[in-house]
């Protein structure tokens, strides 16, 4: 099956970068959100982007014309349109949320289209059992910021289909992205993996190890990340781990995902990393 036409759900801070790429890469996309002025918003990040990449000499003057004219946005389904072939929604991390948008794309777009969800962490089967097409859901789990990270995990859900899969695949491809193939288990392979570390950094730090910053730079320097796991984790949000962590813990019943008590005390405090001005660094100076 070949994919040309995108509806992207949710403009935020993936749905932009998905249009983004989705529409330099020659797709024709459908950028849906709540309001006008989110998608005016999302269509400014995208251009300033786009500009930024043509500054560079990695996009030519015509070619982001040719993209930015490719993306239409919408605040209606009415307005959606026929021909869809697949969708990528990128709205909140909310499963009940995402079942509810599944189950009246389900009902809209034409029976061939899949129904792909980028989310970090939710059940892609529970998320395709809201819909009469399972075997046409799947994860299309993209990182940020999309126009620069190479990385598209893909997510069988146990009833997605080998057809959709290498849909998803060649597309990802044809993004100049490269594509891994995971089951549907908690929190995938790339969360579960960066969350255990975020969340066993944090236990190092609450008994004492270390400094944030000693721990840090022992995993900059000495592992060669590019960035600490504590500092990773003011970026990402610290509500955001403890979620990750909830729901590891509750999908293997395991203690090694215990979350840190000082991570539930820092959310319960309001200290979230960098979006809060405070986390295990301060921002606010
Ligand atoms: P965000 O909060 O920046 O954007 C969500 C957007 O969805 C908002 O613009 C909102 O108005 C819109 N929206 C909400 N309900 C809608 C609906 N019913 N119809 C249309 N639009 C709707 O969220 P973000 O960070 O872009 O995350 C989106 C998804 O991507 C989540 O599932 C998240 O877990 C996943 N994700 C996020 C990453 C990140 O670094 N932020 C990385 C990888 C995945």
């Amino acid at each position: 099956m070949e994919i040309k036409k995108v509806l992207v759900l949710g403009g935020g801070t993936m749905g932009n970068g998905i249009a983004h790429v989705c529409a330099q890469y020659g797709y024709d996309v459908i950028l849906r959100d709540l309001t006008d002025e989110i998608l005016a918003r999302s269509l400014g990040v995208i251009k300033k982007n786009m500009e930024r990449q043509t500054a560079k000499g990695a996009l030519t003057k015509d070619a982001m014309d040719a993209a930015l004219a490719r993306i239409r946005p919408v605040t209606r389904n009415e307005d959606i349109g026929d021909g869809v072939d697949l969708m990528v929604e990128a709205i909140f991390e909310n499963v009940e949320l995402k079942k509810k948008e599944f189950a009246v794309m389900d009902e809209l777009l034409p029976p061939h289209a899949i129904l792909a969800t980028n989310t970090s962490s939710q059940s892609i089967t529970k998320v395709a059992s809201a819909t009469k097409r399972p075997d046409k859901v799947i994860g299309m789990h993209f990182f940020n910021p999309v126009p620069m990270m190479k990385l598209v995990e893909i997510i069988r859900g146990y009833l997605t289909s080998d057809e959709t899969c290498k849909a998803i695949e060649d597309m990802t491809l044809k993004l100049d992205k490269t594509p891994i193939e995971v089951n549907d288990y908690p929190g995938f392979a790339t969360s579960r993996l960066i969350m255990v570390m975020i969340n066993e950094a944090i236990f190092a730090y609450w008994e004492g190890v270390g400094s944030a910053e000693a721990i840090d730079t022992g995993m900059k320097l000495g592992m060669n990340h590019p960035m600490g796991p504590l500092a990773l984790a003011d970026l990402v949000g610290l509500d955001i781990c403890l979620n990750v962590m909830n729901t590891l813990a509750a999908g293997y019943g395991d203690d090694k995902y215990r979350p840190c008590p000082l991570l539930k005390k820092m959310v319960d405090a309001g200290h979230l990393g960098r979006k809060t001005g405070k986390g295990f660094y301060d921002y606010t100076k």
